[in-house]
């Protein structure tokens, strides 16, 4: 069964209710227009690198892990996902227990999907929103114009490979160069989820291009691809603001009598404490948007960080969100609001195991709530737009942070991609 809920449908929630407050003359990554709700994801024709401006075209490419669009895909999706170290850490037995594990998972998680209508949504939300912030950048940036969107997936399609060789197809590398961007859509940095998918993009542009020579940061020579990277944005103002909208809007839906004695739940992918203690910066970039929401919020409410989406018997970071909203109505807190903090459109985790699940069986629906998810807020297009803005000016190929590996890194991988992305910073010259 195919995903059928069409964009201008799921775009309803968020535009309702916050299109109003964009009348007014507001910042840079507050401007938007109803008409970038309108329309969704054309196809952009073909580019060649010596087509228009002095800098364009340039392509931005959207990292994310994605989903299964039906349900015909979980099974490879599962298997993708359980064989990738980076992301579930299963040491030598890898190669045995991932597609065993995925294996006997699939049929639960078929179900799964098909409760949320037969398909993740993410695939047609990254179109949607890198189509969208393409347009912007296109006159916010002319001198770098045209802005072509593309997907990269990690998990499901389009993978990286499928998004590399359309690259190529459409006129980039080749002989040719041009200048694409990474734009992780994870706005929080782990090594499991941006790290994961910075090194699939290494390994096939190694495949598709051949290796670059060492001194070379990102590429660019020899008429390859030049790949500059936005790793990171956990407190842009743009994000924190839509994030914090989202809330404002669910909190109006509590009588007014509760509505100051609501509990904030700020819930994010959990990670493996293998991860978290190899030191992962994952943690505290969450930490920092929750703060940084808190504050744009005036700190009006209690509010705490939970994780969820634990899989397996190792240990996870926690407290688990299911078991935080239990223990809350334990304690006698009826009214909270669940935020998804860490991903930026919805997926299983939000229309399944938070609305299901957690709110769904917590016998308190009416409640327990939660949040709109980014998804087509034009105030989070507006900022994916300045962010990506910011990057192209700065004229740097990634962060400072991403040169710098965890201090229990043992990937090779991760020493090559990052070698490749960031160059020799500090920390890369850590023994493999
Ligand atoms: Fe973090 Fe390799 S695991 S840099």
């Amino acid at each position: 069964m195919a995903f059928r809920a069409p964009i201008s449908q799921l775009t309803k929630r968020a535009s309702q209710s916050t299109i109003s407050r964009l009348t007014a003359p507001s910042p840079l990554w507050q401007r938007s227009s109803a008409n970038q709700l309108r329309s969704f994801a054309t196809p952009v024709p073909p580019v060649t690198q010596d087509a228009t401006s002095s800098k364009g075209p340039t392509a931005v490419v959207f990292m994310n892990m994605g989903g299964p669009s039906t349900t015909d895909e979980v099974g490879d999706f599962l298997s993708r996902l359980f064989a990738d170290g980076d992301l579930i850490p299963l040491g030598r037995l890898q190669n045995y227990l991932g597609p065993l594990i995925s294996k006997r998972r699939t049929p639960k998680i078929i179900k799964q999907y098909a409760a949320i209508g037969g398909g993740s949504p993410i695939r047609k939300w990254s179109e949607y929103q890198a189509s969208e912030m393409c347009k912007i950048l296109d006159k916010i940036s002319p001198e770098t114009a045209p802005h072509k969107p593309y997907v990269a997936f990690r998990y499901a399609n389009p993978l990286t490979e499928e998004m590399y060789n359309r690259l190529l197809e459409d006129g980039f590398g080749g002989g040719k160069g041009g200048r694409a961007v990474a734009f992780t859509q994870y706005p929080q940095y782990s090594c499991s989820t941006t790290g994961s998918s910075l090194n699939e993009l290494w390994k096939w542009r190694q495949r598709l291009e051949g290796k670059a020579p060492d001194n070379v940061v990102g590429g660019g020579n020899d008429g390859t691809i030049s790949w500059s990277v936005i790793d990171r944005w956990p407190v842009h103002p743009g994000l924190v603001d839509a994030i914090a909208l989202n809330i404002e809007d669910q909190l109006a839906t509590f009588p007014e009598d509760v509505r100051d004695d609501v509990v904030l739940l700020f819930s994010a992918h959990s990670l493996p404490m293998s991860v978290v203690n190899r030191g992962d910066p994952y943690p505290a970039e969450v930490a920092a948007t929750v703060h940084a929401v808190m504050q744009r919020l005036g700190h009006s409410h209690p509010y705490r960080l939970v994780w969820q989406s634990q899989v397996g018997p190792s240990a996870w970071l926690g407290a688990q969100t299911s078991d935080a909203v239990s223990e809350y109505i334990k304690k006698g807190q009826k009214n909270m609001i669940l935020i998804p903090v860490a991903f930026t459109s919805d997926h299983i985790e939000t229309l399944y195991e938070l609305d299901e699940e957690v709110i769904g069986e917590s016998g308190h629906r009416d409640t327990i709530k939660r949040s709109e998810s980014l998804n087509g807020h034009p105030v989070f297009i507006q900022a994916l737009a300045d962010i990506a803005k910011a990057h192209l000016d700065s004229g740097e190929t990634c962060s400072k942070q991403m040169g710098l590996r965890c201090p229990g890194c043992k990937s090779e991988r991760c020493a090559e991609s990052k070698k490749f992305f960031a160059g020799q910073g500090p920390g890369m010259t850590f023994a493999v």
